[in-house]
C-alpha cells in the first residue's frame, strides 16, 4: 500500500485526490462553485448520514434514480435487517473452506487477489444471506451474483447514468433478471432486495480483502507479528478498513436548502461523506509508531494495541438508516481472511495502484502465496 494509498494527497489524481485535499478544514469544503461539498469532520458526516429528512439517498446499487415515494421509507431496497453474529460465523467457515479450495484449484503461487477472493466471498456472503440453501444451490446463486456484479461494473464506472438501451445497461438488466429469477425459484424472500444485499455483500468485501492481502504482502514485519501472535487479526482488519475503505465515499442530496456547520447548501446540493478522509483525522485515530506528526496515512495495525482506542470512528460501514447491514459478516470474513493469510507467506509481485472506477480497489493485486 506504500505504492498506492499511503503517499501524500497532493498528487493523488481524480475525485479521490480532490476529496482528500479537503481534509483539515473544519467546515464543509465545496469542490466546485455548485458543489459537491465534502463533509470534513465526524460531526458533519454523522449529521448528513443520520438525517434522511434533510439528506436523501438518491440512487440504488445499479445507479437507477430512486423514486421520491420510495425514499419516504428508510431504504430504497426496503429496510435491510442487520445480519446476526451466527450468520457471520457461518460465513467465516464457508470463506475458509472456499479459500483453500480456490488456492488448490489455481495453478502456481502467483495470484491476483481480486480474482482469488471472488468465488470464496460470493459463496460466503450467499451462505450468510440465505443460510437454508443446500451447497449446490448456494454456489449457483453465488455464480449468478458474480455475473451481475461483473455486469454492473461498466454501469457504475460510467461517469453518467447510462440509458436503458445501452449495451452495458441491457447486459446488466439481463444478469440481474437471471439472478432474481433463480432466487425466486429457490423460494428466497423478495428477490430484488435479496439480490441487492448479495451484490453489495460481495463486491465490497472482495475489494477490502484484496487490499488486506496486498497490505500484508507489502509488509513482512506485520506478517511476522501475526505469526507470533503479537497482533490480533482484527487489528489488521480495522487498519485496512481505515487506510483503504472500499466504499471510500458516499453521497447524499439535500431535499431542501439547509446549513451544515455554518455553510449554506442549496436544495439538490450533493454532499460527500468519505470514510477515507475521516480515517486520516488525528482526533479519530490513535498515533502509530510510523506516523509523521499528525499524519495518519501509514498502515500500522499496531496503533490498535491500545484496547481503549475505538476503531471504526471513521465510519467504514456508514451510519444512519443506510448503514451497512452486513457489518458483522464483513468483519468476520476479513478476520477469517487474515487468519488464513497468517498461515501462509505473502509477497507482493508488483506495485499495486488505486483503481477508482468502482469504490477503490488495488490493481494489479498480484500476490505470491506460499
Ligand atoms: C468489509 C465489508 C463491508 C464494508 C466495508 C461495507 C461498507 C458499507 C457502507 C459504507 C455502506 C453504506 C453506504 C452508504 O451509506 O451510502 C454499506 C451499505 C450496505 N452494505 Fe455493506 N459493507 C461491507 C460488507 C457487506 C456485506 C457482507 C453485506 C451483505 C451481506 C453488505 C450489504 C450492504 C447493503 C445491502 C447496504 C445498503 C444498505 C442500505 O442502503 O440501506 N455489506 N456497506
Amino acid at each position: 500500500m506504500t505504492s498506492a494509498l499511503e503517499h501524500g494527497t497532493e498528487d493523488t489524481p481524480g475525485r479521490l485526490g480532490a476529496v482528500l485535499r479537503a481534509a483539515g478544514n473544519d467546515r464543509p469544503r465545496a469542490l466546485g462553485r455548485h458543489g459537491p461539498w465534502v463533509a470534513t469532520t465526524l460531526d458533519q458526516a454523522r449529521t448528513v448520514l443520520t438525517d434522511p429528512a434533510t439528506y436523501d439517498f438518491p440512487v440504488d446499487v445499479s445507479r437507477r434514480a430512486v423514486r421520491r415515494a420510495e425514499m419516504r421509507g428508510r431504504s430504497p431496497h426496503g429496510v435491510v435487517a442487520p445480519l446476526s453474529h451466527e450468520r457471520a460465523a457461518g460465513a467465516a467457515v464457508v470463506l475458509r473452506t472456499e479459500l483453500d479450495l480456490e488456492l488448490a484449484r489455481t495453478a502456481g503461487a502467483q495470484h491476483d487477489a481480486m480474482a482469488l477472493l471472488r468465488r470464496p466471498v460470493a459463496r460466503s456472503t450467499t451462505a450468510a444471506t440465505l443460510p437454508a440453501l443446500a451447497a449446490a444451490d448456494r454456489d449457483r446463486v453465488a455464480d449468478a451474483v458474480l455475473d451481475w456484479v461483473d455486469a454492473l461494473g461498466p454501469v457504475i464506472a460510467s461517469p453518467r447514468p447510462l440509458p436503458a438501451w445501452s449495451r452495458a445497461r441491457r447486459s446488466e438488466d439481463g444478469a440481474r433478471h437471471r439472478l432474481e429469477t433463480l432466487l425466486d425459484q429457490l423460494g428466497a424472500a423478495e428477490p430484488p432486495g435479496t439480490a441487492t444485499v448479495l451484490a453489495a455483500g460481495t463486491q465490497v468485501p472482495v475489494a477490502a480483502g484484496a487490499w488486506l492481502l496486498v497490505g500484508l504482502a507489502e509488509r513482512p514485519e506485520v506478517q511476522d507479528r501475526l505469526h507470533t501472535g503479537g497482533l490480533a487479526p482484527v487489528q489488521v482488519v480495522w487498519e485496512v478498513l481505515r487506510v483503504a475503505p472500499p466504499t471510500w465515499v458516499t453521497a447524499r442530496v439535500t431535499r431542501r436548502e439547509t446549513t451544515l456547520a455554518g455553510v449554506r447548501l442549496p436544495e439538490g446540493g450533493v454532499v460527500l461523506v468519505s470514510p477515507l478522509l475521516l480515517g486520516r483525522l488525528a482526533d479519530l485515530v490513535p498515533a502509530g509508531e510510523c506516523d509523521r506528526g499528525a499524519e495518519r496515512v501509514v498502515l500500522d495495525p499496531g496503533r490498535w494495541d491500545d484496547a481503549t482506542a475505538r476503531p471504526g470512528a471513521w465510519l467504514p460501514f456508514g451510519a444512519g438508516p443506510h448503514a451497512c447491514p452486513g457489518r458483522t459478516v464483513g468483519l468476520a470474513q476479513l478476520t477469517e481472511l487474515t487468519s488464513w493469510a497468517a498461515a501462509h507467506r505473502l509477497d507482493l509481485v508488483s506495485p499495486a495502484y488505486v483503481d477508482q472506477s468502482r469504490g477503490i480497489f488495488p490493481r494489479p493485486a498480484l500476490v505470491e502465496i506460499s
